[in-house]
């Protein structure tokens, strides 16, 4: 498998071979880092430029650590500090940054934009999260399946909430390329957009997977193997939505419900952050309004036993390791 000098934009660039390759390499960087052996070899002497335009817990430090652990070196931008598309282009920041760093990760609104920046940069571009896609995660998400089953073919994977944005989408590209039972279980008005519907059930005749949208939780969640929620708002959406999103998709919360439907061995996910307690400040902002103290999931199933979204956490440090090592290691 070579992925050298490939960028890392979206999952429905990658065919079903190369991501169960970089869960694999992930599984291994994971298990070598356990183990205590050095990385540092794998990519001395790099440099990367992590740009985001968007905040970031995980991602930014994932990429840090991943960066660190294996010799190479990081500059961080952050929202607002650096001038691009305020004062610069993102084809004239690609063509700078290129000629210095050999890596560029990208965090930022458009799928264009980190498209652009790949197109210009002449050096591997990874999405770090757009409004329509978010790879690294996947790969996270994948892996931390496979740690827990020991496959992922035939794993039913329910998604409940907004499954039209970044999550949604590439979550079913994801499973629809891996051969799984993806579910996006929710209010119609979120199903993910036709076009990409009709990709996906295109790659799922190849690979054996199912691709279904559904608005009733006792049939979407039955026998689930996986139930994964993300956020109602995501970044850069503006505030007025909440009300009409809380409407929407309180019947697609996961709570005790939802589980009652799944398998008893079902496993509960989410890329965080979560709003799962009245301990953010958002969190807090919402109960004042609308009496709520919980949103997509409660707080009794994300500190549950089901609830892996921290080993999923730590995953994406080991899964960004991966994705660099594979497309600009020294390997
Ligand atoms: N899951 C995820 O991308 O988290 P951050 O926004 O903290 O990077
Ligand atoms: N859908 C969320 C994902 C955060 C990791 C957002 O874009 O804010």
């Amino acid at each position: 498998m070579d992925l050298k000098g490939k960028n890392f934009l979206k999952m429905l660039d990658f065919s079903t071979e190369e991501i169960n390759y970089l869960i694999d390499l992930s599984l291994r960087l994971k298990d070598e880092k356990k183990k205590g052996v050095s990385q540092t070899s794998y990519m001395t002497g790099k440099n990367i430029a992590l740009i985001f335009e968007k905040t970031s817990t995980r991602t930014r430090c994932s990429f840090e650590v991943a960066a660190h652990d294996m010799g190479a070196h990081v500059t961080y931008l952050d929202p607002s500090g650096s001038q691009i598309g305020k004062k610069e282009s993102i084809a004239d920041t690609a063509r700078v940054l290129g000629r210095m760093y050999d890596g560029i990760e990208y965090r930022g609104f458009e799928q264009e934009k980190v498209e652009a920046l790949a197109k210009y940069a002449g050096v591997p571009v990874w999405n770090g999260l757009t409004n329509e896609s978010h790879p690294t995660q996947m790969i996270a998400d994948m892996m931390s399946i496979k740690e827990k089953f020991g496959k992922l073919k035939g794993i039913k994977f329910v998604y409940m909430g907004d499954a039209r944005y970044n999550m949604g989408n590439s979550l079913m590209v994801t499973c629809a390329k891996l051969g799984m039972d993806f579910v996006a279980c929710t209010n119609k008005k979120y199903f993910p957009e036709e076009a990409l519907v009709a990709k996906c059930q295109e790659i799922a005749k190849e690979t054996g997977a199912t691709i279904t949208l559904t608005e009733d939780v006792a049939a979407g969640c039955k026998d689930a193997d996986v139930i994964y929620t993300d956020v109602w708002v995501s970044m850069g959406e503006p505030a007025d939505v909440w009300a009409e999103r809380i409407k929407d998709l309180s019947p697609y919360q996961v709570n005790a419900e939802a589980f009652s439907y799944a398998k008893s061995t079902a496993v509960f996910m989410h890329c965080l952050p979560a709003f799962h307690d009245l301990n953010t400040t958002i969190g807090k902002e919402i109960y004042e309004q609308f009496g709520i103290d919980c949103m997509e999931v409660t707080d009794e199933i994300f500190e549950s036993e089901r609830s892996i979204v921290f080993d999923e956490a730590e995953n994406r440090m080991h899964s960004i390791k991966a994705v660099m090592y594979a497309t600009l290691g020294n390997a």
